[in-house]
């Protein structure tokens, strides 16, 4: 007698057999499967237009552009004296007063000396120097994972970049003896 359990279960492991009922000889492979892959989060940006004090006309922006946890400072600036121009993340999003001082001081959150961009302990908002050439345009990029776009205690968004006359020597207390300031911008969100 023809063992119907048995060709049943060797169809059903796959073994290929010539019996009437038996559909397929050979499953066809199973498609592969559709894993969900969550969709990269996009970057996260803001931007800080810097506006001069009084007569002078320099231009610059500090673009801010976050990936994981690590931000992504681009600063551009024209129009300035060569040389080298501390410039810092202040604490406070507002430009109004003449000389700037309503920034307040370097963003903070640590409550750390003033130092460098490379120094572990330091202000969050120390970003040392832009160094401005012969034709009075500058550029410098750097990273810091202690600043966010992102919303948040240590976020960028709502603080000012402040652009320096004079050059941070990334050590003396509590500013880098950069002198006075020279721009200022509000962080905004874009992009
Ligand atoms: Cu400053
Ligand atoms: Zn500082």
């Amino acid at each position: 007698m023809f063992d119907w359990k048995k060709a049943l279960i060797l169809c059903l492991v796959g073994v290929p057999l010539l019996v009437v009922g038996c559909a397929k000889k050979e499953e066809a492979p199973a498609p592969a499967p559709v894993v969900e892959q969550p969709a990269a989060a996009p970057p996260m940006m803001a931007i800080a237009v810097l506006q001069p004090r009084g007569e002078l006309t320099l231009n610059g922006t500090v673009s801010f552009t976050q990936v994981g946890d690590t931000v992504t400072i681009a600063a551009h600036v024209e129009g300035v004296a060569p040389g080298k121009h501390g410039f810092h993340l202040h604490e406070l999003g507002d430009c109004s007063a003449e000389d700037f001082t309503s920034t307040g001081g370097h963003f903070n959150p640590t409550d750390a000396p003033h130092g460098g961009p490379a120094d572990r302990v330091r202000h969050a908002g120390d970003f040392g120097n832009i160094e401005v050439g012969e034709d009075g345009t500058g550029h410098v990029e750097l990273t810091s994972d202690m600043i966010t776009v992102a919303d948040g205690p240590n976020t960028v968004v709502g603080r000012a970049i402040i652009l320096h006359e004079g050059e941070d020597d990334l050590e003396s207390q509590p500013t880098g003896a950069a002198g006075g300031r020279i721009a200022c911008g509000v962080v905004e969100p874009s992009g």
